[in-house]
């Protein structure tokens, strides 16, 4: 099997735009920095990576008969929103537990952004104080059982969608849209730097570059940055899933420890609380180049970027592709730091 063997369902607009950070790379004086946007990729309550890991579960969702999403995450969680939004683009209903990931005294953090959208879009929103963890979780366990004992069809996503089968084909294709935009702009990125929480963006990004390698392609480095301070079980994460992954595409080879790299020193004392390296990418970014980062996620891996290539670990003659996960929705809960 390849890539295009398996079904996709189309929520995006179709391939995420791509853009030079001029400004941000010429105040950075080594590689220049472009940016892929999957903040910017769907119409469906504003999009994201989730969005477009989704694309590949649906035809799933639809074969299985279900009539209820049933996922999880934090209470700014980025993933339920987008889940709630295929629900009712679909015209299924949505279960969403919603725990206490983050300890952020904010008096709005359960209120606004996220979590709010998911409410306007109909979903069943559920708080539960439990805190963070990307496992797979008792709560939601037994949010799908009630599902079915109120006499539901329930589908279950796990956390990022990450542990699903299917979770990591999005990206395994987005390694396949970059080499086409690639070709159309005559350009070649042989670094991407990502986001790395709950791992299958990553480990499709993996699978996908070590496939198009297989083929012939040229070589190029992944780099995941960490955002949730649990380096070890990430990394053992990702690199199951990009096993799964390249086994259902059939690349004919393990991926091993080499194949994911995943730094940190940029993660803040824990997932969702950012720290001064974050903030510093966030407003260096808006101020430099109108685009707007999140204090969980994407703050996290700019400011990984911008100490890696403003440093020159990565080679001044490098260009990089940053990727930009959406997840702006939960500066709404963060706006004491602003
Ligand atoms: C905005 C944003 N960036 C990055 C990530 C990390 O992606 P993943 O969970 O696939 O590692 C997420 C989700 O967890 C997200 O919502």
């Amino acid at each position: 099997m390849a890539i295009t063997d398996f079904e996709r369902y189309p929520l995006t607009f179709g391939p995420s735009p791509v853009h030079e950070l001029k400004r941000l790379s010429d105040r950075l004086g080594g590689a220049r920095v472009w940016a892929k946007r999957e903040d910017v990729n769907s119409g469906l309550a504003f999009g994201g990576n989730k969005t477009r890991k989704l694309e590949y579960i649906v035809p799933d969702i639809l074969a299985s008969d279900a009539d209820t999403l049933v996922s999880i995450g934090g209470y700014q969680s980025n993933h339920t929103r987008q889940v709630a939004a295929v629900a009712a683009h679909l015209g299924l209903k949505s279960r969403l537990v919603q725990e206490r990931w983050v300890d952020w005294d904010d008096p709005v953090n359960d209120k606004v952004g996220n979590i709010e959208l998911s409410r306007i879009m109909g979903a069943d929103v559920h708080l539960d104080s439990a805190g963070f963890d990307i496992g797979i979780r008792s709560s939601w366990e037994n949010a799908i059982a009630e599902v079915e004992a109120a006499g539901g069809r329930p589908y279950p996503i796990p956390a990022g969608a990450s542990e699903h089968k299917f979770g990591a084909l999005g990206f395994v294709n987005w390694a396949y849209e970059v080499a086409e935009q690639e070709r159309e702009l005559g350009v070649f990125f042989d670094t991407i730097i990502v986001c790395t929480v709950t791992g299958s963006t990553h480990a499709g990004m993996i699978a996908g570059f070590a496939a198009l390698e297989a083929a012939g392609g040229p070589k190029r480095q992944v780099i995941g940055i960490d955002a949730s301070a649990t380096l070890d079980k990430t990394r053992d994460q990702v690199k199951r899933i990009a096993n799964n992954a390249a086994d259902l595409i059939g690349l004919g080879r393990e991926i091993t420890d080499a194949d994911v790299d995943i730094r940190s020193g940029w993660e803040g004392p824990a997932y969702g609380i950012p720290d001064e390296t974050t903030v510093n990418a966030i407003r260096t970014t808006a101020e430099l180049e109108g685009v707007i980062l999140d204090p969980v996620y994407e703050g996290k891996s700019m400011a990984g970027l911008l100490d890696l290539v403003g440093s020159g670990t990565v080679a001044k003659d490098s260009t990089v592709l940053y990727a930009h996960l959406g997840g702006q929705l939960a500066l709404n809960a963060y706006s004491s730091i602003f």
